[in-house]
């Protein structure tokens, strides 16, 4: 069944269907979801957008230094990507990590999609384990993880909440006479959002994103059970509320609006860098921009090349050009280091 006639069976059963589980379905449903049609080309030059993985190994090298700045003696480590999708990342962390004769244990990769579990099995040359929930984790106290992640936060769904007299209410899809519409119910949860975004003072009509899914993914890695780890994520979002909805919806490497097509669409919204640096707080995180990520990881080689290529795509994988989102693009991270009291 097509998203569009899913959608609307819900909304003819309960009248409306709110925004997180429109871009949930649309992205993630088992058989025509974005991230798991197999007929369709995802993330490439192919596809319906491209990331910084796919652009160049050079944003990979940038991330690997970023760990080793913070573990330079370590000789063993397990690798940890959070939603790999093609899997590129790690192909390249894993043979420029590899080059400085440092020894993986293993890779691990939390991956939704069907469609990208089956290409990157049938792909890779290395061996990856998969999980489904970063619950299952394991990993032995003396070793070293390296968990990073590109683009992974901003495919999450989120609800929309608006702001009026005082009160917040959701934002649902509803469809008549053909037509799909926006309107506002009323939210249980207002009062505990004015409670928990209460440093804002929310104006008629200002625009939140609120993401349990997200909440529950930073408290699963939070309770993580490892005492070594570096945590690095890059994603474009901000780091105060926009107040507007910050929903992007591309197909073949364009912008549409909501309800312009429904198959074959890809779903993002910013990530709020705030909320996960609040969440990370007392392990002390950083958020630089994705350009000083680059900038401050690359070696001076690239860094200073003259070859147009080089530069040209240091340019790129910086974020500032990605014009088809036109955000600023964000890295996260912070480092555990439990020294690990022997009996
Ligand atoms: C925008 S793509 C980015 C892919 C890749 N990191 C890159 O930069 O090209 C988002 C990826 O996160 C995965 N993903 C999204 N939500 C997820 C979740 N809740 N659990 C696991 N993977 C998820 C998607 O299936 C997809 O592989």
């Amino acid at each position: 069944m097509s998203i569009q006639k899913k959608i609307d069976t819900i909304i003819k059963s309960v009248g409306s269907i709110n925004i997180q589980d429109f871009v949930e379905i649309s992205n993630f449903d088992k058989d025509s979801g974005f991230y798991n049609k197999p007929s369709i080309e995802k993330i490439g030059k192919n596809g319906q957008f491209i990331t910084s993985p796919e652009i160049s190994s050079l944003f990979s090298m940038a991330l690997a230094n970023q760990f080793l700045k913070e573990f330079p003696n370590t000789k063993n480590i397990n690798l940890l990507e959070l939603g790999p999708g093609n899997g590129l990342l790690t192909i390249d962390i894993y043979h420029y990590l590899k080059s400085k004769n440092i020894n993986i244990n293993d890779i691990t990769l939390l991956e939704r999609s069907d469609y990208f579990r089956k290409k990157i099995s049938e792909k890779s040359e290395l061996k990856v384990n998969f999980i489904e929930n970063i619950n299952d984790y394991k990993i032995k106290d003396e070793n070293t993880l390296f968990i990073y992640s590109n683009e992974f936060f901003d495919a999450f769904g989120s609800k929309q909440f608006i702001f009026n007299n005082g009160n917040f209410n959701e934002i649902k899809i509803s469809k008549s006479n053909d037509k799909y519409f926006l309107i506002q119910d009323s939210a249980a949860i207002s009062g505990e959002l004015i409670e928990h975004y209460s440093k804002y003072k929310f104006k008629d009509n200002d625009i939140i994103e609120h993401s349990n899914l997200v909440l529950n993914l930073l408290s699963d890695i939070q309770n993580l059970n490892c005492k070594k780890y570096f945590f690095t994520t890059t994603d474009y979002g901000y780091t105060k509320f926009p107040l507007k909805s910050t929903l992007r919806i591309l197909s073949n490497h364009k912008k549409l609006s909501l309800f312009d097509k429904f198959e074959n669409v890809d779903y993002s919204f910013g990530v709020n860098f705030e909320l996960l640096s609040n969440f990370f707080v007392k392990k002390n995180p950083s958020i630089i921009s994705q350009k000083e990520l680059i900038y401050n990881n690359l070696p001076n080689n690239y860094l200073k090349s003259s070859d147009k290529n080089i530069m040209e795509i240091i340019d790129l994988i910086s974020g500032e050009k990605f014009n088809d989102i036109g955000k600023v693009f964000l890295n996260f991270s912070f480092k555990r280091n439990e020294t690990i009291s022997k009996i």
